[in-house]
């Protein structure tokens, strides 16, 4: 577990998967290499759409960890300290929640580790790197949302580039840091070289024929920018 957090990795995220045929699809990147499955949750409260709930990562998770990859759950819900032990019990691996929607971020962060998960936080575009003075402290990872939460597909928004590069010099060396959103083939390498090491992509890698193809598209580039 440890070297798939501290390494450069590509995660699929199943959002712009085939739902009809999702065990294919993720047994597909999983082929291609991926060690890392990112699950996007959302509530329609904390972000206008609704996706999925700890009933997937539990179908999934066989088949993810019998490979050695991570579920990494990224919450895009309100109030996600209520739902913690159902994701750790559904297979999580790493549980990603917004510092936006936490009150009680520490505890929320605490609740995670107690359930023998990975902690993440998430920052959306316009929320500063210094609000994780603390919290930098007590997780394992920050996510840096590149587009605003909610849908797939959208592009990337520029400043996320450099945001990357103050997050990396702003947190403790261990901590990993994952972006999400808008990444491709094109801004995966240089996102890497700004300090990413997980890059979330859904489009990149699900949006067209050839999966396998696309997914090793991005995690080159990914590798060329170390
Ligand atoms: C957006 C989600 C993302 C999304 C990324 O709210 O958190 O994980 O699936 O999709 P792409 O890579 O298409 O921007
Ligand atoms: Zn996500």
């Amino acid at each position: 577990m440890e070297d798939i957090l501290r390494g450069i990795n590509v995660a699929p995220s199943i959002l712009s998967a085939d739902f009809s045929r999702l065990g294919d699809d993720v047994e597909a990147v999983l082929n291609a290499g991926a060690h890392v499955i990112h699950v996007d949750v959302m509530d329609g409260h904390f972000v206008p759409n609704i996706t999925i709930g700890p009933l997937v990562c539990k179908s999934l998770q066989s088949l993810v960890h019998s490979v050695g990859a991570l579920l990494d759950v990224h919450l895009m819900i309100e109030h996600p300290e209520d739902y913690i032990t159902q994701f750790a019990e559904a297979g999580a691996d790493v549980i990603v929640v917004h510092q936006e929607a936490c009150t009680h971020l520490h505890g929320v962060l605490a609740q995670i580790h107690d359930a023998g998960a990975l902690a993440g936080v998430s920052l959306n575009p316009a929320t500063p790197v210094e609000t994780l003075a603390e919290a930098r402290y007590f997780c394992d990872m920050a996510l840096i949302m590149s587009v605003n939460p909610g849908f797939g597909g959208q592009s990337f928004i520029p400043t996320s580039m450099e945001k990357v590069a103050r997050t990396r010099a702003y947190l403790p060396d261990h901590v990993t840091i994952e972006v999400d959103g808008g990444v491709t083939e094109h801004n995966a390498g240089a996102l890497v070289a700004a300090g990413a090491n997980w890059l979330v992509a859904g489009s990149s890698v699900f949006g067209g024929h050839d999966i396998e193809g696309r997914f090793a598209a991005v995690a080159q580039a990914a590798a060329a920018g170390v």
